[in-house]
Formats: structure tokens, C-alpha cells, sequence
């Protein structure tokens, strides 16, 4: 199985609970190793580009609005078949679907408010991985 990349957030709900640490560890248990990382504070503008599939969706303007709530940690991990690893380290979008000892299952508060975001395809990672990060700031 080929190295491979994804795309991670750790969303505002998770860093004002201070759980940065106790995420990132759960990756780095399950063989992914964090390759990039900075915190920021979510410009509405940002926000509303990297959500652009979802404008149409309902909660769209709440998803904008919580991801500009607070700080994020944007991450690129590396691994083995990185993107589905890393799905399955999520669990399920809604946290009461999601399996024991998932990161959603163990921290998640709701739909909106789901500690994590994690690339669904390596196109789309490569995607958001370039929206976040410049080459030189991913350092394998
Ligand atoms: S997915 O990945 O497309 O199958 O999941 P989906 O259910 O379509 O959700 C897409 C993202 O929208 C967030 N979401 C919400 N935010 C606020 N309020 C409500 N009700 C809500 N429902 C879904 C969900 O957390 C997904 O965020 P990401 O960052 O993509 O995981």
C-alpha cells in the first residue's frame, strides 16, 4: 500500500475543549503522522469556499458561522491508505451513528459540532490540502 495524504481538521467545538492533544494522539495511534499543522481563526470568506459543495444545503450558514467560532487546527497526516484510515478513525458525520472509540463517538457534541473534518477522496485531499498549505509548509 502506497503513502498517502489527507486533509484533517480539528474543528472550533474540539480546540475550546482543548482536545488538540487527545485527537492528534488518536491519529498518531493508528499509524498517521502529522506532516503539517497550524491553528487558525477562520475567515467567513474561507470558510464559505472550502464548504462551496454545501451552499445549497440548509445548514450551510451555520456551518460557516460555527467554523468562524473559534480556532481550528488544519493538519495534513501521512500514511498508509491515509484517507479511508482516517474516515474510519473519524466514525460516522453524526456523532449517535458513529462507532465505539471513534474520535466522533468519543468527543463529537453533534452534526455541526464534530471535533473532526477529514478528506472523503485523495482528490479531494489533494484539494484541501492546497487550499490550507503551501509545499513548503508540509514537511514529511
Ligand atoms: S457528508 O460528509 O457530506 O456525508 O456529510 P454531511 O452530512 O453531508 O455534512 C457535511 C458537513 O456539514 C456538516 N453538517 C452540519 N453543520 C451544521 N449543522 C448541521 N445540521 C449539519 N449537518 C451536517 C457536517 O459536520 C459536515 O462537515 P465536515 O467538515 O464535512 O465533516
Amino acid at each position: 500500500m502506497a503513502i498517502e495524504r489527507t486533509f484533517s481538521m480539528i474543528k472550533p467545538d474540539a480546540t475550546k475543549r482543548n482536545l488538540t492533544g487527545a485527537i492528534t494522539k488518536v491519529f498518531e495511534e493508528n499509524g498517521l503522522r502529522v506532516v503539517a499543522s497550524k491553528r487558525v481563526w477562520m475567515a467567513k470568506r474561507d470558510a464559505e469556499a472550502f464548504y462551496a459543495e454545501h451552499k445549497e444545503r440548509p445548514f450551510f450558514g451555520e456551518l460557516v458561522e460555527f467554523m468562524c467560532s473559534g480556532p481550528t487546527v488544519v493538519q495534513v497526516l501521512e500514511g498508509e491508505n491515509a484517507v479511508l484510515k482516517n474516515r474510519e478513525i473519524m466514525g460516522a458525520t453524526n456523532p449517535e451513528k458513529a462507532d465505539e472509540g471513534t474520535i466522533r463517538k468519543t468527543f463529537a457534541l453533534s452534526m455541526g459540532e464534530n471535533s473532526v473534518h477529514g478528506s472523503d477522496a485523495p482528490e479531494t485531499a489533494a484539494r484541501e490540502i492546497a487550499f490550507w498549505f503551501s509545499e513548503t509548509e508540509i514537511v514529511g
